[in-house]
């Protein structure tokens, strides 16, 4: 459990929060290049950290993250024209320019532009990203490269969807391994013929399944890094070997959540507000993986839909709901499909948005197999603390492509911190280096 008012300060992210004062210190997804895709087009929302934001790609191609409020009395620049390198408000006709200068006033026999400066953020557009830096302009930090710099939007997928609650809990459930032998089980998985690869090595995606079924309370190992920390879900397998989930969470937001052979792609938790977050992937669509290790995709073998198997690049629609209660489905379950629910992800949705929108975790019950997630929280809770007592953030520089999950059966002794780092051969071998 945790303490009501660590609660708040790890779930508030407003201006003036502390937590909102350390997100605001690393560059953040603001949108998607996909929904300002013109220059000209149509400007979109893009509420952030309780922001009301609105961007727009002007005319000249630069982008504009700017307050969605009308300096002059408040009608949404959501409406406006993006017209003449800036964003024009429809209500008396003022435009501003991507650094929210007032640069046409029409609406004043004396205009009096220079008086009037609206809140507009520095953006950079990478790996079909928009981030935004939303600190103070005198602490901008670097730019924090996750292999996206210097390669071209269409070599990752980029995607983000809706989520009805706060985004620590959200992030929550994408570090937690243990409930992959829970939530996303299925009967049918008893089916899956064994291939032999329940062996010290690289076993098939479809075998994972029956690992993750046969030893459903894993163990934990974590290491700490300089970018937050990694750690190993161990599972023992029906050979009696050795199984290693490796998942990594980099601060403040972003997970990689282990794969076979490794995972280099990213789940982002972004806050729209307190009650509700933006759940990016960032994930690079060369698949690196030579020998075609794991085989077929981990999906191939389970009868739910993902928006990755399905919708790839933009805004992922919502199709289950709180609405329709998750479109659950009590014969699915009695059938087989242990949440009820076909869609992958709205399985992990329907459990961490019913906690409610800021879920009071005092009153909850942590056992071993949510050390992950107590550490989660404990990394951000200091950095936030720290910030506030003049600390600098941490998980500023480093090599942020380096970071990896990875999943594999272990060699006897063999160590799961080697796996998916720099010095692993099955990385090695996949980036040329050997
Ligand atoms: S409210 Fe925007 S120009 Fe008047
Ligand atoms: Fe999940």
């Amino acid at each position: 459990m945790l303490r009501a008012d660590d609660n708040e300060i790890l779930t508030r992210t407003g201006p003036g929060t502390l937590m909102g004062n350390l997100l605001r210190r690393y560059w953040t997804p603001a949108c998607l290049s996909a929904e300002i895709p013109d220059p000209g087009g149509a400007p979109v929302r893009a509420r952030l950290l309780g922001e009301n934001l609105v961007a727009f790609r002007g005319t000249d191609g630069r982008i504009g993250l700017v307050q969605e409020n009308c300096p002059h009395r408040g009608a949404s620049l959501h409406f406006g024209r993006n017209e003449d390198a800036a964003i024009r408000c429809v209500y008396h006709g003022w435009a501003f320019d991507a650094d929210g200068r007032c640069v046409d006033m029409p609406s004043e026999p004396v205009p009096f532009c220079e008086k009037v400066r609206m809140r507009a953020y520095p953006v950079r557009e990478s790996g079909g990203i928009v981030w935004a830096y939303l600190g103070p302009r005198e602490t901008m930090t670097p730019f924090r490269d996750f292999g996206t710099g210097g390669a071209g939007a269409e070599e990752f997928i980029a995607a983000k969807q809706h989520t009805t609650c706060n985004w620590v809990q959200s992030m929550e459930g994408n570090i937690d391994t243990a409930h992959v032998s829970h939530l996303h089980q299925f009967d049918q998985v008893d089916d899956i013929p064994d291939d032999g690869s329940d062996k010290p090595g690289y076993p098939s995606n479809a075998m994972s399944w029956k690992f993750w079924r046969h030893d459903r309370a894993p163990r934990l190992d974590i290491e700490d890094t300089w970018y937050g920390y990694r750690y190993a879900g161990i599972r023992t397998t029906p050979n009696g070997h050795t199984h290693v989930r490796v998942t990594a969470y980099a601060l403040p937001y972003s997970t990689m959540v282990a794969s076979i052979p490794f995972s280099a792609g990213h789940g982002m938790f972004v806050p729209i507000d307190d009650e509700n977050c933006w759940r990016y992937i960032l994930i690079p669509k060369a698949r690196r993986n030579p020998r075609n290790l794991g085989g077929e995709n981990l999906f191939a073998a389970a009868p739910f839909s993902t928006p990755i198997t399905g919708r790839r690049d933009g805004v992922t629609p919502r199709e289950y709901t709180a609405g329709n209660d998750y479109l659950i489905d009590r014969d699915y379950a009695a059938h087989g499909i242990f949440s009820g629910v076909r869609d992958f992800v709205s399985q992990d949705l329907m459990v961490t948005e019913s906690m409610g929108p800021v879920y009071d975790r005092t009153q909850e019950h942590l056992g071993s197999t949510d050390k992950a997630i107590s550490r989660m929280r404990h990394l951000l809770l200091s950095a936030a603390k720290g910030l506030a007592e003049g600390k600098e953030p941490p998980a500023l520089a480093g090599d942020f492509t380096a970071i990896r999950g990875a999943e594999k059966i272990l060699e006897p002794g063999e160590d799961w911190r080697g796996l998916g780092t720099d010095a692993d051969p099955v990385v090695r071998e996949a980036f040329g280096r050997e």
